[in-house]
């Protein structure tokens, strides 16, 4: 395929501060760049995506059933539904839940904006619990101080691709009949003592965007859920409410306008569908289009390769580092079978006697070793400080690991041994120096 020539961003010619790469036009020579693409296309998806352009139906076909069913297997679970992405995949379960206006959610701090965003969409309180230090996904303990008679959902994120502690989560959850939804935009492939992400909580929301895991053309997402109940509203909640009239029935009158549907080949009658209202929730266009499902149909037979890959890269930088004096790779939970979407660098500056930003500062510009930083306390930013007034210090842990202590260094799964050499080389150059 004819690659583009890449586009270098400079900042201002991003979608509001997010990019579709994170290199900048700012002359910094990069040995080891943060690559905006978490996974490996090859002929499998180029053939993929031609099958599906050559096909009548290009959106709600065969693709997207049959990458439902073998996601669904694959993640043990009874029902997966595909979707744009995984915020609107969250925005749907959030509407299926019932939460709205009054109502509260007990999120992590430490996620993407959209695990806040879709609470707040539907005016509920996003109601933050702190992260574990070990683990930096929202601790158990914090949950149950935070509950409220408001609350109806804790949200989860399995931050990097480690899963949170569930069993407690669950516990939690049926002690005061709350809906549990796992954001799995990180956990394509993840496990909890055996069981992949997904199918333990009431739904689960995976990503597909171009940095994860799998990525199905650089947006989409997955619905799962082992309820009916809650996959007959999701259904409605992802295509615009639509639902079938009742098959039982044959006559009909709309103003006047009688009909009678004589048997199953009078199909126009009484129109194509109806549409209904779940408990003053409407449905929005959510859908995946055929090429995309097909891709995604060729990632999931990847899926154990690319999780390999980046479970070996991931163990091999941990050798690498966890000699150096000052910084720590994150601890690996026994209980989990961790995917590596992030590799999480840990900077400690007391034994630096550096900061985490002198640390960024000399790894990128003369290490040319690119780190991202993944989340700032979602209670920090001005449009929900504004609306909420959160305090300071809500979450210390949260606050301490993102402004103090933490990078993802690069981590995907085309990285070379040459590469992993370099993210080392630069870390221990970089820690070397500062401590000097
Ligand atoms: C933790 C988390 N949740 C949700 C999302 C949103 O995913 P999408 O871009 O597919 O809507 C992301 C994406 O970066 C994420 O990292």
């Amino acid at each position: 395929m004819e690659k583009n020539k890449e586009i270098l961003f400079t900042g201002s010619d991003t979608e509001g501060g997010i990019t579709s790469g994170y290199q900048m036009n700012d002359g910094v020579p990069l040995k080891v760049p943060y690559s905006f693409f978490g996974s490996i296309y090859d002929e499998e998806e180029e053939r993929a995506v031609k099958v599906a352009m050559a096909q009548e139906s290009q959106t709600m076909g065969p693709q997207v059933t049959l990458f439902q069913r073998e996601f669904a297997k694959i993640f043990e679970v009874k029902h997966a539904m595909a979707a744009s992405n995984c915020t609107t995949a969250m925005h749907a379960a959030t509407q299926a839940f019932g939460i709205g206006k009054g109502d509260e959610v007990i999120v992590t701090p430490n996620t993407f904006i959209a695990t806040s965003l879709v609470i707040l969409k539907e005016g509920a309180k996003p109601v933050y619990a702190d992260i574990d230090p070990l683990t930096f996904n929202i601790d158990p303990k914090q949950i149950e101080n935070k509950i409220t008679p408001k609350t109806k959902a804790i949200y989860v994120v399995h931050y990097a691709g480690q899963m949170c502690d569930m069993d407690p989560i669950m516990e939690i959850a049926k002690k005061h009949k709350l809906f549990v939804l796992e954001d799995c935009a990180h956990a394509a492939g993840s496990k909890y003592k055996g069981r992949p992400a997904g199918s333990i909580g009431d739904v689960g929301c995976f990503s597909f965007h171009s940095l994860k895991n799998i990525t199905t053309l650089g947006e989409g997402g997955m619905i799962t859920t082992n309820s009916d109940d809650l996959a007959d509203k999701l259904q409605r909640m992802r295509v615009m409410s639509i639902t079938h009239w009742n098959p039982g029935q044959t006559k009909f009158e709309f103003a006047g306008f009688k009909m009678e549907k004589k048997s199953v080949k009078d199909y126009w009658l009484p129109s194509h569908f109806d549409v209904i209202n779940d408990n003053g929730k409407w449905g929005c266009n959510y859908r995946m289009n055929e090429s995309q499902a097909a891709v995604g149909r060729a990632q999931l037979r990847k899926l154990d390769m690319l999780i390999n890959k980046r479970r070996e890269n991931s163990h091999y930088l941990n050798e690498g580092i966890k000699k150096i004096k000052g910084v720590r790779p994150v601890f690996e939970d026994p209980n989990c079978y961790h995917a590596f979407h992030l590799y999480t660098l840990l900077i400690k500056g007391n034994e630096l006697g550096a900061s985490r930003d002198d640390f960024m500062r000399v790894l990128y510009q003369e290490e040319g070793i690119q780190g991202i930083q993944h989340y700032q306390p979602n209670y920090h930013f001005t449009g929900l400080k504004k609306m909420y007034n959160y305090p300071d210090k809500l979450c210390p842990v949260a606050e301490n690991f993102f402004y103090n202590e933490h990078t993802s260094l690069p981590m995907n799964p085309r990285l070379t041994k040459a590469d992993l050499d370099m993210i080392i080389e630069g870390v221990r150059n970089t820690a070397d120096k500062l401590r000097k």
